[in-house]
């Protein structure tokens, strides 16, 4: 069959199985049997198989795995389900104590951690009340999952009821569900690894369907618990085992850095031996109140880390090097490869981080290369095969224009005293390769988070010139939009629902929105205290405002001069600004406000110099904002209170404060407050 034809081909297969997935999944009216359903599956699986190219076009997987979400009712997590981040060496490592230690301001202390293998399935909430399972929850964003307790109670080693006397009366255990290595050879005809299969298992309409896949799970963590009964992760893990949960065997406590790695390494060697995929261990404070003071970050807690295996590796061929440039304007190199197979997924693209990165690796059109991909990671280059070179193979040069036609420019950073080995186009939205970039950032999850409108999406819109700016976004032409392919009545309706519902945004989404380099999710929710409401935001676009409350940001946690400058620099270009006012005239923003939770600093302004002999800034930050209170940068009116800690306290602050009649706190009466 000739390329067009077979792409046709499967096309139509893909769009007749979505056809009948709808049928089944959200209207409850089959057409077809199971066995020619089947049959229709298993004729993508092999067009897929036999033509790998095709899975760059569309995957099966992309409605097999994941049939639609309406089909199982909806439930809200009793507390988030977060992510982890990820180390992937002995530094990372390092580092993730070093922060621990700093965070908590401990000197000597040998923290201990818990050591687990981190299953490769699916995550899922069990509540149990009063002993009794209640509530089956998938993890869906992490915030709202799925109602999927009738599945997971086919598990037959998931305790329906515990039997032990003391027990709390709620208890959120969470778990890891998988299919075991030898139960996954008989399914392999249909998924593409045992987490697909599991996924699709758990997400069967009819749970007697996924009895008839065998599942099995690990218990590994906590949500709610009430009363709390533990100490410890690894007192937890113990305890949850003695009720008949299922934990994993190879869990260990252990107390510092050549333990992580020989533990690490022992875990590794066992690896292939064990009948269920790991990809990492993950460490976590053991000390559960250390865990509650450590909190967590916007999307992971700091108490916690993936230590992630080496990568999959694979030979594969350059077929050409191209230049991304991205929402900040940092220009990456980007190497085509030959499509190879790396640990079940079809790789056509490896990053090349950047210019210092091609030149020391010699990196060239042609060449023969080792790849590897590490979790979600785009797949980096390893090597280079110089003896498969061939004698006629040029030197790559790096480009030193953007896609544009502008001129890029590597910075100097002030923070390592070195030039960047970053390129950057300093064009901003004038660079219509970056403000698609923008864009996408704009509607990503954690910013706008407007459903039905991605990045393939946007790509669409851009090339159709429905967007250029974030502002078109609310004023799309559907009538346009209502001709494309793809596009039908309720995909629409859909659409125009999500971004109206986006248009009601808090000042920190906006903030994190916009896109100011170096402002993540964090530097924006500071920012956001500091602001309030957009009001007082927008004062940022007047040079002359703009220069005084910059000088008023430099004691906020997390902004230093970086964070300062790419303010400036950001409002400096007027086509920043226009974007900015056109975009915040299409928006409701709520005011920002630290959930008030009436705690013991309900809205006060505090504000601290020196440092502490118990917690670290950031932890003292925080406990003022878990508490209702906010932190302030600078001495005003407005303080209520001065927090003097004992290590180099600024003189001249607290001269300020006195003048202005400002409470002061010494850090044995803060200690005081918060034991209070
Ligand atoms: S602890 C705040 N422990 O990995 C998250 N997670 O990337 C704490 N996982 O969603 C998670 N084994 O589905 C934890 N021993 C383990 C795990 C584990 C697998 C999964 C889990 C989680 C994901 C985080």
């Amino acid at each position: 069959m000739k390329k067009k034809d077979l792409i046709k081909n499967y096309k139509s297969k893909i769009k007749n199985l979505k056809f009948h997935n709808d049928l089944y999944f959200n209207k409850d009216n089959p057409e077809i049997s199971d066995q020619e359903y089947d049959k229709l599956k298993r004729e993508i699986i092999d067009l897929e198989n036999s033509h790998v190219f095709l899975k760059k076009i569309d995957k099966i997987s992309n409605y097999v795995g994941a049939p639609p979400l309406n089909k199982f009712k909806k439930l809200k997590h009793l507390r988030p389900m977060l992510s982890l981040s990820n180390a992937f060496g002995k530094s990372d490592m390092i580092d993730f104590i070093k922060k621990i230690h700093n965070f908590l301001n401990l000197r000597n202390l040998n923290l201990e951690f818990t050591c687990e293998p981190k299953i490769d399935g699916i995550s899922a909430a069990l509540i149990y009340e009063k002993g009794f399972l209640t509530k089956g929850i998938s993890r869906g964003d992490g915030i709202i999952g799925e109602d999927i307790l009738e599945n997971l109670k086919t598990i037959s080693s998931i305790p329906k009821k515990i039997n032990s006397k003391k027990i709390p009366d709620l208890l959120e255990v969470r778990c890891e569900i998988y299919i075991g290595k030898k139960d996954f050879e008989n399914l392999k005809k249909d998924f593409a690894n045992p987490r697909n299969a599991a996924g699709g298992s758990l997400r069967q309409k009819n749970p007697k369907e996924t009895s008839k896949i065998p599942l099995r799970y690990f218990a590994y963590g906590f949500g709610a618990v009430e009363p709390m009964l533990f100490d410890k992760q690894s007192e937890f893990l113990s305890t949850i085992k003695n009720w008949g949960f299922t934990v994993n065997p190879h869990s260990e406590v252990i107390s510092n850095i050549d333990e992580i790695e020989s533990q690490y390494k022992k875990i590794d060697s066992l690896r292939s031996s064990l009948n269920y995929d790991i990809d990492g261990l993950v460490y976590k404070v053991n000390d559960l109140k250390f865990q509650k003071r450590l909190g967590n970050t916007s999307n992971s807690p700091r108490w916690a880390i993936a230590y992630k295996f080496s990568a999959e590796k694979a030979k594969t061929k350059i077929n050409d090097i191209i230049i991304q440039v991205g929402r900040t304007g940092a220009i990456t190199p980007v190497a085509k490869v030959e499509p190879v197979n790396v640990g079940g997924v079809v790789v056509s693209n490896a990053t090349l981080h950047n210019e210092d990165e091609i030149n020391r690796k010699d990196i060239r059109v042609g060449d023969t290369i080792l790849i590897q991909r590490a979790g979600d990671v785009i797949p980096q280059v390893v090597s280079v095969d110089l003896s498969k070179r061939s004698k006629t193979s040029n030197k790559y040069i790096f480009p030193n224009k953007c896609l544009c036609g502008s001129e890029t420019k590597k910075e100097f950073s002030k923070s390592t005293k070195k030039q960047d080995a970053v390129r950057r186009c300093f064009k901003g939205y004038d660079c219509k390769f970056i403000a698609k970039e923008k864009l996408k950032h704009l509607v990503s999850k954690e910013a706008f988070n407007i459903d039905g409108l991605g990045k393939k999406v946007i790509e669409q819109f851009w090339d159709l010139s429905l967007v250029r700016v974030p502002s078109d976004i609310f004023k799309l032409n559907y009538i346009k939009i209502q001709e494309l392919e793809g596009w039908g009545e309720l995909s629409i309706k859909n659409l125009k629902k999500a971004i109206e519902k986006s248009k009601f945004i808090t000042l920190d989404k906006f903030i994190f929105s916009i896109g100011i380099r170096h402002i993540g999710q964090e530097n924006a929710k500071v920012l956001a205290g500091f602001f309030g409401t957009i009001q007082e935001f927008t004062k940022l676009f007047d040079l002359r405002n703009r220069k005084k409350i910059l000088l008023n940001l430099s004691d906020l946690d997390g902004i230093g001069d970086t964070q300062i400058q790419s303010i400036d620099n950001f409002f400096s270009n007027n086509t920043n600004t226009r974007i900015s006012i056109d975009l915040i005239k299409e928006l409701s923003i709520k005011n920002y406000s630290v959930e008030n939770t009436g705690g013991k600093f309900s809205n006060k302004k505090l504000m601290f110099t020196g440092g502490f002999e118990n917690m670290s800034r950031s932890e003292a930050k925080e406990i003022v904002e878990k508490n209702g209170g906010k932190v302030m940068g600078s001495i005003s009116k407005k303080l209520n209170y001065l927090v003097i800690g004992n290590s180099k306290p600024t003189k001249k602050k607290i001269e300020q404060a006195k003048k202005l009649n400002i409470k002061l706190i010494l850090e044995k009466d803060w200690n005081k407050i918060l034991n209070s």
